[in-house]
């Protein structure tokens, strides 16, 4: 850490710290609320009630473009990444992305969106989302010998199944479909250019074509999925474009299985290394869905997330802000706040505390908050009924990155016997 305009410091990219970053965000956490990026332009937040007020605060804003140009602001051309204009495929997706809107275009489609993607529409998935876990997690106990391959055999067929399945995704369109989100979420990795922003852009074309022919599909053929809703969605009289279902339903797709896969793998991984609190959950001393919380609070699967300051007299944690200066939130560290959550370095599932900041606040909190949610208690139900022993085949290998935090390999040990298996899973 070093001094710079009086602040820590911290390098984002710094791939150490995508491996462990809660002892240092700790550190930081009590030398300041506001830190500097090492290397970069960015005031990063360490604490929950900074972070917290940054997502409510209205003079801050996801992006800053509807505003004021790059010049105004002497921020260099094509600055994020993701809003490139070189970038074709990725400037026609972040178009009419809602994570790439602000008032007034933001309220009106996602009103929209919501009219067809309601907590109600979700609650009422939550029987064939059970059936779907059980048949997915006997199929990975049968692949799989003596261990379960958490992430690839189960987890991330689960929730591209549900998400693939709730928009009416046909299946043979599928397979293609994870690659290309992990190629496109790319672009959001801090200091991603050149190569991989291209190989970003050329899977982010390729995923809103297919998607485009899908709505075009369903305007001659109106469907009962959340395509068909999408696109027969009317606020005051009026729809969405093609271009702002497709964009829409490439967000819901991505955002619909990078993060809960992540999720997912990051709660097995802490509940696994703390059997005590897992023992709760089997026993049902405490609920799966009390437990989701504190998942969702522990081990977030997204790290950071950033706003740009729209107006002037933004002062945080004693810091002012100008207009256009760039603000990192660090969930994890939010998470983690002594001065919110009480011993936060202890994985208590009974905690069961939403305050946490996982999904975010404000305009853009998580629209598909309940479906996450929804997922996760439905892995914990599962697992605590077929697998009550549950243990790690071996060490899991963390996927890189700080912006999504995840496991690329979470293998368990496979139930023991044959008998047990075979028996517990026959539907
Ligand atoms: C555990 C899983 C998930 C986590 C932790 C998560 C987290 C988040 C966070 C933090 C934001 C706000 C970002 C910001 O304000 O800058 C967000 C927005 C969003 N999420 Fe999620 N998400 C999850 C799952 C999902 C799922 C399953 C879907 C859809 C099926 C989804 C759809 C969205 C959408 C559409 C937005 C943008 C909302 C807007 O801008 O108005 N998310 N999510």
């Amino acid at each position: 850490m070093t001094a710079e305009a009086g602040l820590p410091e911290l390098r984002l990219d710094d791939p150490a710290l995508a491996l462990d970053p809660y002892p240092v965000y700790a550190a930081l956490r009590e030398a300041a609320p506001v830190v500097a990026e090492a290397g970069g332009e960015r005031r990063i937040l360490t604490r929950h009630a900074e972070v917290s007020a940054a997502f409510r605060d209205r003079r801050l804003g996801r992006i800053f473009w509807h505003r004021y140009r790059h010049e105004d602001l002497g921020i260099p051309p094509g600055e994020p990444a993701w809003n490139d204009p070189r970038l074709a495929g990725i400037a026609a997706f972040e178009r009419w992305e809602l994570l790439a809107l602000e008032p007034p275009e933001h309220t009106r489609l996602r009103r929209l969106v919501m009219e067809a993607f309601t907590p109600r529409a979700v609650e009422a998935l939550r029987e064939r989302v059970a059936t779907l876990a059980e048949h997915l997690l006997a199929e990975a106990i049968a692949a799989g010998g003596d261990r379960i391959a958490l992430v690839t055999g189960y987890a991330e067929p689960f929730s591209l199944t549900v998400i693939c399945d709730l928009l009416g995704i046909p299946e043979s369109e599928r397979d293609l479909l994870v690659p290309l989100s992990h190629r496109i979420v790319a672009i959001y990795e801090p200091g991603v250019r050149g190569e991989r922003a291209a190989d970003a852009d050329a899977a982010a074309t390729t995923l809103r074509e297919l998607i485009l022919a899908l709505v075009r599909e369903r305007r001659r053929r109106p469907a009962d999925d959340l395509l068909g809703a999408l696109v027969a969605a009317r606020v005051d009289g009026e729809g969405l474009t093609d271009d702002q279902v497709a964009a829409t339903a490439m967000v819901l797709l991505m955002a619909g299985h990078e993060a809960t896969v992540n999720a997912t793998g990051n709660g097995i991984a802490a509940l696994a290394a703390h059997p005590a609190e897992w023992a709760r959950i089997v026993s049902g001393t405490v609920d799966p869905r009390i437990a989701v919380e504190e998942v969702l609070r522990y081990d977030p699967p997204l790290q950071l997330f950033e706003r740009w300051v729209l107006e002037p007299g933004v002062t945080i944690g004693g810091t002012e802000l100008p207009v256009g200066a760039r603000v990192a939130m660090l969930l994890g560290s939010a998470n983690r706040d002594p001065r919110r959550f009480p011993e936060p370095d202890r994985f208590r599932v009974e905690r069961g505390d939403a305050g946490h900041v996982a999904f975010g606040g404000g305009i853009h909190f998580c629209l598909g908050a309940p479906l996450a949610r929804l997922e996760i208690e439905t892995t914990l139900r599962l697992l605590a009924a077929r697998l009550p022993d549950l243990a790690l085949a071996d060490a899991p290998e963390r996927r890189g990155g700080l912006q999504f935090r995840g496991f690329a390999r979470l293998d368990l040990a496979a139930p023991r016997g044959p008998g047990r298996a075979a028996s517990s899973l026959s539907r």
